[in-house]
């Protein structure tokens, strides 16, 4: 095992992590919505697959209008995903297994019902109470600027008085005023009262979000553009990173708030990490946010929004990691997570995104830093098309677009039918889940040949092998225009991009992706070889 006070080897450097989404991962209860007793009983799992940590999406109390990106008490358990003591068992047990637990930390907003905005409302204009969030008069019965919500709409609301108050996202998640000395002082005794329960780290919601240009100034809007936040598109589903004017994202003060935590991180143990989503313009701005006296990581988002080409794959991994390396951190891979359509789907869906989806995975996994998966994506699963009376995601209920609830799909474990043992007995999920899934629960995918599970299975435990050794060069090589090949330590990696088949380069085929007949390596296929 690595040395946990040897900086150059900190377990997250090199960690395959797995996001719980903890609403839709496992049932203890039978009430149709996941919790942490299910987590807990479902981490053989985690472990047999091979991961080295799980990222638990928010279980603090929350209303759940943002299923639980809305907290209302940073430091207790809402009651529909159990208890503190519950969460205690969950990491005791999680770390008997040899596995670490990142806590999600939603920094930039509140929920309506925390006690803070509720003693803001009642104590009117002007107060004490109102100056921990981003309350403002209007002098024409507009919103004070011309600000959209990321979740579609403005991102102001009028509340009795007059006053309106920010919300990039939903109006239940009123944005604090991170200039007020009370909300970092907050959120630092948050960071330790979780790192007191045991957990090894934080995934920072919306860390680039924090801190607005002062003046709350207009966005400028170029023809064409829309005025919006800038984080999810017109599906609701992806990325738009077009606009280029940010007053509200990506404010140079927002930096010295994680000099602060990086502090609290160390008087807790060297093995403490926090990784950033943060949506930034360029990897040199996402580097920033890893720089040594700050975050660990950042989710390396340029990677899922690569068009499926050799040529973009390559240049992000050569943009990634001329980024990080000025500031020595380790870089990170991510292709799905809770807010952004299924990359099997993406990538065409059926047998070709599968296949394209099991390349990329297997090209991910092989180079230096952390991947991050997605709870399914090791059973191959697809977005899934949510019955609009289904729907519960904010960002349908604002805007009626299409938003993230197919990516949210409750995880079939076992049986043939509905709910596929997500819960107890036949009680139905909060979305329901496709009869197409019966073939790819956990149990069918077991011991299947070929399967995408055991695919995951072999590629993480090969992986093992070499993660830790082979360095963090990456050397590429040319093989045509519609091959991704690099070498990393003793490991090539070939993806091919194209439809025909190529040759392989020399050396022993470790594993691939698909079916490989006679070392020529199929389209949308990717292997590797020793
Ligand atoms: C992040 C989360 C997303 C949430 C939003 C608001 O982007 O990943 O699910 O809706 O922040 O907290």
């Amino acid at each position: 095992m690595p040395d946990v006070n040897d900086p150059k080897t900190y377990w997250w450097r090199n960690a395959v992590v797995y996001q719980v989404y903890v609403r839709s991962f496992a049932d203890s209860d039978g009430d149709g919505v996941g919790d942490l007793p299910g987590i807990t009983s479902r981490l053989p799992h985690l472990a047999d697959l091979g991961v080295d940590a799980l990222w638990i999406t928010p279980f603090y109390t929350s209303p759940q209008h943002d299923h639980g990106y809305d907290v209302a008490d940073y430091r207790d358990v809402d009651p529909l995903f159990g208890t503190l003591s519950d969460a205690d068992h969950l990491v005791a047990r999680a770390h008997e297994l040899g596995l670490r637990v990142v806590v999600d930390l939603v920094p930039n907003h509140t929920s309506d019902q925390h006690e803070w905005f509720q003693a803001a409302l009642a104590a009117g204009p002007g107060s004490p109470e109102r100056a921990r969030y981003l309350f403002r008069d209007s002098e024409d019965g507009n919103p004070p600027n011309n600000w959209g919500s990321v979740f579609g709409g403005p991102a102001w609301t009028q509340v009795d008085d007059g006053q309106w108050y920010l919300h990039l996202f939903d109006s239940t998640q009123p944005d604090l005023d991170w200039r007020n000395p009370e909300v970092p002082a907050m959120f630092e005794d948050v960071l330790r009262f979780w790192l007191d329960r045991g957990v090894d780290g934080f995934r920072v919601d919306v860390a680039h979000g924090l801190f607005k240009e002062a003046s709350l100034r207009d966005q400028v809007v170029e023809e064409g553009q829309r005025a919006s936040s800038g984080q999810v598109n017109t599906d609701h589903s992806m990325v738009s990173l077009d606009l280029k004017d940010e007053p509200m994202w990506d404010q140079p003060e927002v930096h010295e708030v994680y000099r602060a935590w990086h502090r609290v991180l160390d008087e807790a143990g060297p093995d403490k990490m926090a990784v950033a989503e943060a949506w930034t313009q360029t990897p040199e701005s996402m580097a920033a946010f890893v720089r040594p006296d700050e975050l660990d990581q950042a989710f390396n988002f340029a990677w899922l929004l690569a068009d499926w080409s050799a040529e973009s794959f390559a240049t992000v991994i050569i943009d990634t990691l001329a980024a990080v390396e000025p500031v020595g951190a380790s870089p990170t891979w991510v292709l799905s997570n809770h807010d952004v359509v299924r990359h099997v789907t993406r990538y065409g869906g059926g047998e070709q995104g599968l296949a394209r989806g099991r390349a990329a995975t297997l090209t991910m996994l092989a180079l230096p830093g952390s991947s991050y998966l997605y709870q399914g994506e090791e059973l191959g699963l697809e977005q899934v098309d949510v019955a609009p009376e289904d729907r519960q995601d904010p960002a349908y209920l604002r805007t009626g677009e299409v938003a993230r609830d197919g990516c949210r799909v409750p995880v079939p474990w076992g049986g043939t039918e509905a709910p596929y043992e997500f819960g107890p007995g036949d009680g139905q999920p909060w979305i329901p889940q496709p009869a197409e899934w019966a073939s790819l629960t956990v149990e069918a995918q077991t011991g299947a040949e070929g399967s995408t599970l055991e695919f995951y299975r072999a590629a993480l435990a090969a992986r093992r092998e070499f993660a830790w050794t082979a360095g963090d060069e990456v050397e590429l090589l040319d093989l045509g225009t519609d091959v991704l090949a690099f070498r990393r330590g003793p490991i090539t990696v070939v993806l091919n991009c194209g439809e025909t088949a190529v040759d392989l380069p020399a050396g022993d085929l470790l594993l691939a992706s698909g079916p490989v007949d006679d070392d020529r390596l199929p389209g949308d296929t990717a292997a590797w070889l020793r």
